[in-house]
Order: structure tokens, then C-alpha cells, then sequence
């Protein structure tokens, strides 16, 4: 059954210019509830721990030294359906393909500063909300 939570980050990128303020209005607007948010640095280690089932893939280090390269925001989200309905609003991983009205239309720069995470399931969306904010 589908949960109603989703783990997101305002990736270094859009940190760096100025979109957090405008990124966590599109999620509002989008029927999201904010339940935590928090604005951290990752260290290289960390970023890499967050993205270790692509630890394989060519772009991994690059990743990897992108999300250590400035604060990030993490935020935990409450909407019925979230992990679904979130993905659908922050659209395509690469912004060439992501569809209008979509978070990453209007803020990603590329495939990799894309702005925003995004859980893909229930349960990442639980380890990466545990990663940054704990159990509760
Ligand atoms: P992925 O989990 O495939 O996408 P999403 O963030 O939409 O769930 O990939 C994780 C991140 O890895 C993605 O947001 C940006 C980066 N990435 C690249 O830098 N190059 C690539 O070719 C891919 C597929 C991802």
C-alpha cells in the first residue's frame, strides 16, 4: 500500500541560485505538506552513501562531487499517494524530457544538476528520510 510520505533535496544548483523559495512553493502548491526541512552540506562521503545503488555507474563520482559541492536542502513531504504524485510534479530525471508545469522544467540545468530528488519508492523514501532526520 502506498504510503503518504516522499523524501526530497533541493540540490546544490538550485540552492546556489536563489530557487528554494520558489521550488518549496511549487511542492505547496503541488499539495505537499512539509514535515521536515532542513539546509546541510554534504560531505562527499555522505552524498556517496546517499547514492550508493548507483555507486557502478559511470556518472557516479561526478554525482558524487556535485552533491558535496554546496548546501542542499532535505525535506520530508506528506500528500495522499506522495511517492507517485511527486514524482509526477518534479518530472524527468533529464530536464530535455521533463514535461511543462514540472519542477525540474522549470529549475533543472541538466541531467545531473537536475534541482531536485525525488524518492522512487515507498521504502527509499523511508531510508532516505531516516538518513537525514532519524527514526521517529
Ligand atoms: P536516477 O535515480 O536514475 O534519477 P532520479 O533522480 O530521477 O530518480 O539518478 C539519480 C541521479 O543521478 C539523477 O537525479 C542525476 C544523476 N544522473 C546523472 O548525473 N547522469 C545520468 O545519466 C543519470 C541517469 C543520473
Amino acid at each position: 500500500m502506498a504510503t503518504n510520505r516522499t523524501f526530497t533535496m533541493i540540490k546544490p544548483d538550485a540552492v546556489q541560485e536563489n530557487h528554494i523559495g520558489g521550488i518549496l512553493h511549487m511542492m505547496e502548491e503541488g499539495g505537499f505538506r512539509i514535515v521536515e526541512l532542513q539546509k546541510i552540506n554534504l560531505t562527499a562521503e555522505r552524498a556517496g552513501q546517499f547514492y550508493a545503488v548507483h555507486a557502478e555507474r559511470p556518472f557516479y563520482n561526478d554525482l558524487v562531487k556535485y552533491m558535496s559541492s554546496g548546501p542542499i536542502v532535505a525535506a520530508v513531504l506528506e500528500k495522499d499517494n506522495a511517492v507517485a504524485d511527486f514524482r509526477t510534479l518534479i518530472g524527468a530525471t533529464n530536464p530535455a524530457q521533463a514535461a511543462e508545469g514540472t519542477i525540474r522544467k522549470k529549475y533543472a540545468k541538466s541531467i545531473e544538476a537536475n534541482a531536485v530528488h525525488g524518492s522512487d519508492s515507498d521504502e527509499n523514501a523511508q531510508i532516505e528520510a531516516d538518513f537525514f532526520f532519524g527514526s521517529k
